[in-house]
């Protein structure tokens, strides 16, 4: 396993495994986050319509000089544009920010009920029609995948949801595994309300391991099979968040991660989510 390692979606896709999480990147600092992550081996960028980082990812992309074949480019439709169906509109929107003609990972964003199917319809033209590679979805728990599944044409390639050490969402998890269902963790190093990276076992591991506990957590993600989207604007932990493919966590450690699980959300819940 290294940077470059990349997991075969349900169409034969491939995506590479870690990707740069944008979201919350201040404004102006996006562009330079993809500039050092691509310096650092990053070819895997996760922004999304509502983040207000498609440009930023767009430009840094475009000034590192590398091939648009190079990069693997993964936004997402918002609830908004699905309620006022415009998701053609926003999606060329989106592609205009990105500076590119096609994405390669296309995801509805939350399951806004009534909306989320005729939103996976038009994606799904998009894709026949080759303009994105991939699509799929986010925030969907099992009940909003049957849903879609009694019409969809395609199974989504992912589900990107909340998951870390404290949510790991094993039953999820296995039942998108069971469909061929990649998972994409957001908030994958809890996001520093749910003060995971101070949970002491973690930290304990950590000096242990002469690693640190966001190390740690994102090697679980990968050894678990998960696409992780890390998310960093600050440079050196950038660099640092990609060091993690020289070590592998045990049987033991991998099993002592997945004990802290509490089933804490620190996001909005995808049940009751209110925007
Ligand atoms: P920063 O951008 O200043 O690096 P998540 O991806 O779980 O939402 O977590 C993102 C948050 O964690 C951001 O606030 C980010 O801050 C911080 N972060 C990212 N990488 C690390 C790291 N290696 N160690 C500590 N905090 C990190």
């Amino acid at each position: 396993m290294d940077i470059n390692t990349k997991i075969k979606l349900n169409n034969g896709v491939e995506i590479p495994q870690l990707a740069l999480g944008t979201a919350e990147i201040e404004d102006g600092g996006t562009v330079n986050a993809v500039k050092w992550a691509i310096e650092a081996g990053y070819r895997h960028f996760d922004t999304a319509t509502y983040y207000n980082t498609e440009q930023g990812v767009g430009d840094g992309i475009a000034q590192s000089g590398l091939q648009r074949d190079e990069v693997f480019i993964t936004t997402k439709i918002w609830n908004d544009d699905m309620r006022q169906h415009r998701v053609e509109a926003s999606f060329e929107e989106s592609l205009q920010r990105l500076g590119t003609d096609y994405v390669d990972l296309y995801l509805i964003h939350w399951p806004v009920a009534g909306e989320f199917i005729p939103t996976y319809q038009i994606m799904e033209k998009l894709y026949e029609q080759g303009r994105i590679r991939a699509i799929g979805v986010c925030n969907f728990n099992q009940h909003h995948m049957e849903e879609l599944l009694q019409v969809a044409k395609y199974v989504p390639a992912v589900n990107q949801y909340e998951t870390h050490p404290k949510m790991t969402q094993e039953g999820l998890r296995q039942y998108c595994r069971d469909l061929g269902i990649r998972n994409e963790a957001y908030s994958p190093l809890g996001s520093p309300r749910a003060q995971l990276l101070k949970t002491p076992a973690l930290v304990e591991l950590a000096e242990k391991r002469g690693r640190t506990p966001a190390q740690i957590v994102i090697r679980w993600h990968l050894q678990c099979g998960t696409i992780v989207l890390p998310k960093s604007g600050n440079k050196e932990r950038i660099i640092q968040n990609s060091q993690v493919f020289d070590f592998a966590l045990s049987a033991e450690e991998m099993a002592l991660i997945n004990g802290l699980n509490e089933n804490q959300r620190i996001g909005p819940d995808p049940e009751n989510f209110n925007f």
